[in-house]
């Protein structure tokens, strides 16, 4: 066997050395290099390639480019449907509803008449059988089998009608001939992937990759494949809850900033169209520490409740943790507070909570994270009814934010009366008979949440608010 090239490849991020070494130094993991066979070139044996033909740029286009799957909230994020010739890469923990989610895509597109594989290398044919009788699709003309050798799937598939969707679940349990290492190596998983991608391009057939992400990097993870295909998709979730949110993370065809949200139900993933509602559906009213945000994620509006708790210390370094928003981002909020609105925290544990496992990027948190802090230390509860949205810049200033009309409107069709929003947004309000209150700095929302207090009961350092 001819070894050329570097041998030992990083398994969690491929990058290749031609010694061992127990530290990465691409991506500076520990214990991740693997020697590998080396991948043989592909057999071009001929010294001269082979001629083919340059096209023009404008020219035929397939007929249907984009094939939805009927599943609203997955082509929401596909950003229309799949594309012929395409390849997408489906990620998430194990167990997280990846093989559901494509059990019933491929079955919703078997039902509307179009060739739709399914290949399992997880499961016996039968035990997919039985999950598709349990999620009710047992009747869908899906085509299934279980295979896990690359070539073997090519071949069979380039019989007949060349499918229009083919699912592999999952990339990690397919090989080639190609590659000399075991399969589930980062070699195996990108020459597999090689080959189903040059598979797709030649065919016009759109593949589905399952990917499984592991933390402790032990198993080749997906992210060597993340740059050959058109399109990652991230599926996510808290163990603890049912909702399940899929995320472009990377789009050739489409936008990045869209997300589509799921329920697991005992019978497969069921579309939220109307995330809000969920996330809002088990407020905890009344109690100091929450403010609802009225957020954005993409195009849609999304509101969700931010929960915060601010409690007396007893350590020398007060603890800060945060669940579904930025670390930097509380930091930043908690300086800005103490620098400019004489609120201490020095002696609190701060912990804040995106409420129903979702997570947060927007800086036009800031402002709804500030309130629920503010109100938990104060031990005032905030005006159920009220929204809050804008971003706090360093000198304690509410800046306006993107998008002001969309996320009233979603506030006031949730039945919300009033939004505490930036100063700058006054000429944009008025959406559905919703109460605005503008506020310019971050001094004056601290004086508004400490007039509405009660005093607080428990025995630590007085809240110093304004
Ligand atoms: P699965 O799709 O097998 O996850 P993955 O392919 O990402 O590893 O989902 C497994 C989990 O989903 C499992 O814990 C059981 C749960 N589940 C339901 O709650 N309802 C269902 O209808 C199905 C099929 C699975
Ligand atoms: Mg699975």
């Amino acid at each position: 066997m001819s070894r050329r090239g570097l041998s030992f490849i990083c398994q969690n991020c491929g990058a290749g050395a031609n010694r061992w070494q127990g530290k990465c130094e691409a991506c500076g993991e520990w214990n991740t290099m693997v020697e590998e066979g080396a991948e043989r070139p592909p057999g071009r044996k001929a010294p001269k390639g082979r001629l083919f033909e340059l096209q023009p740029l404008t020219g035929e286009a397939h007929d249907a480019p984009r094939l939805p799957s009927g599943i609203a909230e997955l082509d929401r994020v596909t950003g229309g449907g799949f594309v012929r010739g395409s390849v997408l890469l489906m990620a998430g923990d194990p167990g997280i509803g990846k093989s559901t989610l494509l059990i019933q895509a491929t079955a919703a597109l078997a039902r509307a008449g179009e060739r739709a594989v399914y290949i399992s290398g997880e499961e016996a044919v039968a035990q997919v059988r039985l999950r598709a009788e349990r999620l009710g699709l047992a009747d869908a003309p899906v085509e299934l089998a279980s295979e896990t050798a690359v070539e073997d799937i090519i071949a069979t598939l380039t019989q007949g009608k060349i499918p229009r969707l083919i699912v592999i679940d999952s990339i990690q349990t397919m090989w080639t001939d190609t590659v000399d290492s075991a399969p589930g190596t980062v070699s195996q998983v990108r020459g597999a992937a090689q080959m189903l991608i040059r598979f797709a391009k030649r065919s016009g057939a759109a593949i589905i990759l399952v990917g499984h992400v592991t933390k402790d990097g032990q198993i080749a993870g997906p992210r060597v494949v993340e740059h050959m295909v058109d399109a990652v998709l991230s599926f996510e979730g808290e163990g603890s809850h049912q909702f399940r949110i899929l995320r472009a993370v990377k789009n050739r065809f489409g936008p990045t900033d869209e997300i589509g949200v799921f329920e697991m139900t005992g019978a497969g993933l069921r579309e939220v169209s109307n995330p809000s509602e969920l996330f809002l559906s088990e407020r905890d009213l009344g109690s100091p520490g929450t403010a609802v945000f009225a957020g954005m994620e993409g195009t849609r509006p999304l509101l969700v409740e931010i929960q915060a708790l601010v409690a007396p210390t007893s350590l020398g370094t007060p603890r800060r943790a945060v669940v579904g928003w930025d670390t930097s981002r509380l930091a930043m909020v908690i300086a800005v507070l103490e620098a400019h609105c004489g609120v201490k925290l020095g002696g609190y544990d701060v912990y804040l909570n995106i409420a129903g496992g979702m997570r947060i990027n927007e800086p036009a948190a800031d402002l709804a994270a500030a309130a629920a802090l503010v109100s938990s230390l104060a031990n005032s509860p905030l005006p159920a009814d009220a929204v809050y949205f804008g971003e706090i810049s360093l000198s304690g200033a509410i800046r306006p934010v993107s998008h002001t009309p969309s996320r009233l409107k979603e506030s006031a069709k949730l039945g919300f009366a009033r939004a505490v929003v930036p100063e700058a947004v006054r000429g944009e309000t008025g959406e559905g008979g919703l109460k605005t209150s503008h506020v310019g700095s971050l001094t004056s929302l601290v004086a508004d949440i400490a007039a509405l207090g009660r005093p607080r009961q428990n025995t630590g350092p007085a809240a110093k608010t304004g």
